[in-house]
């Protein structure tokens, strides 16, 4: 086989609740995880042409934000092919090219998607034929949200985010992003959180996952969903990027059922109730002066979408 082509979504967190600092660095979490149509593909191919011959694994990066990502070892589908090869124990060949369409440092996991994708796809390449179980915990040492884009759908995520249950989901929801010019830095982030409790004496209760969330999912009730959308870490992202909170009140005035600063940010994301209100409410968005950039188009989630082979080249 001489190349695999994946193609992985883009997440939207309808719950992340964000509990004390641990003391490895990170926060225990009940993460809501929740894959749209949006997304990469990442294809690994036998080593070709992209140049540097003394090293294994190579990346390009197409697309519109193909600058901001890094085309070295610094790269998360690098990373993960990498660690794939050592668990492997042999010094696997591969260059990857990741196509983007999801923004980047956008808080809806697009390197961790990218990571999935090129577990998936030089796994595939190198015959190695691990089960899922196995790249789960290749997955979780590359970073907490990369098993959920192996595993797609809706699932809740707890401990770092890694530790997934699937959740029950039924219908299809309409989403509208609006995409910033520039992304958040996720540990600054955390850490902006961290810093606002404790400047505002707000201790951190231990995180438990929303009932009328789960019931809103498993009900298709877009409304109730709507309602149900939170996320601890959106006042740390509005303290460090205070427009957005103007973009989550005119998403609301124009009728989304639900605005939320999409996991760390800067994307925002409205539930609209039907996809021609998506269409709507996208162009509104788009029109509106407090956007440096346009919204996405709309997309849509259902619990089926995850980290999906495509072809066979
Ligand atoms: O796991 P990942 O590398 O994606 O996490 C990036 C950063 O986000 C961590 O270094 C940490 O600062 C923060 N984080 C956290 N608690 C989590 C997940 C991430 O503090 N559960």
């Amino acid at each position: 086989m001489s190349a695999i082509t994946v193609r992985v979504p883009a997440k939207v967190n309808l719950q992340l609740a964000v509990g004390p600092l641990r003391e490895d660095g990170y926060h225990d979490l009940v993460n809501v995880f929740h894959a749209v149509s949006l997304f990469d593909d990442v294809t690994a191919a036998e080593p070709g042409d992209l140049g540097d011959p003394g090293r294994p694994i190579k990346v390009k990066v197409r697309g519109e934000s193909a600058a901001e990502v890094p085309a070295d070892d610094g790269n998360l589908a690098v990373r993960a092919a990498q660690a794939l090869a050592r668990s492997a124990g042999r010094s696997y060949r591969a260059d990857l090219v990741i196509d983007k369409a999801i923004p980047v440092a956008g808080g809806m996991a697009g390197g961790s998607a990218d990571a999935a994708a090129a577990l998936v796809a030089c796994n595939e390449l190198w015959g190695l034929g691990l089960p899922v179980e196995d790249l789960m915990e290749i997955a979780a040492d590359i970073g907490s949200d990369v098993p959920f884009a192996l595993l797609g759908g809706t699932a809740v995520g707890t401990g770092r985010g890694e530790r997934l249950t699937p959740l029950e989901s039924s219908g299809v929801f309409h989403w509208v992003f609006a995409l910033a010019d520039g992304g958040l830095s996720t540990p600054r982030v955390y850490g902006e959180c961290d810093r606002l409790r404790e400047a505002r004496g707000i201790g951190a209760p231990q995180p438990t996952v929303s009932e009328s969330l789960l019931a809103a999912l498993r009900e298709g009730d877009a409304k109730e969903l709507g309602r149900a959308l939170c996320n601890d870490l959106q006042p740390a992202a509005l303290s460090l990027r205070p427009s957005l909170a103007r973009t989550l009140e005119v998403g609301l005035e124009l009728g989304a059922l639900g605005a939320i600063v999409s996991g760390s940010g800067p994307t925002c994301a409205f539930l609209a109730e039907s996809q021609a209100h998506a269409a709507d409410l996208a162009a509104a968005l788009a029109n509106d002066t407090v956007f440096e950039k346009d919204p996405a188009p709309t997309k849509d989630s259902a619990p089926s979408e995850d980290a999906r082979l495509l072809r066979d080249a």
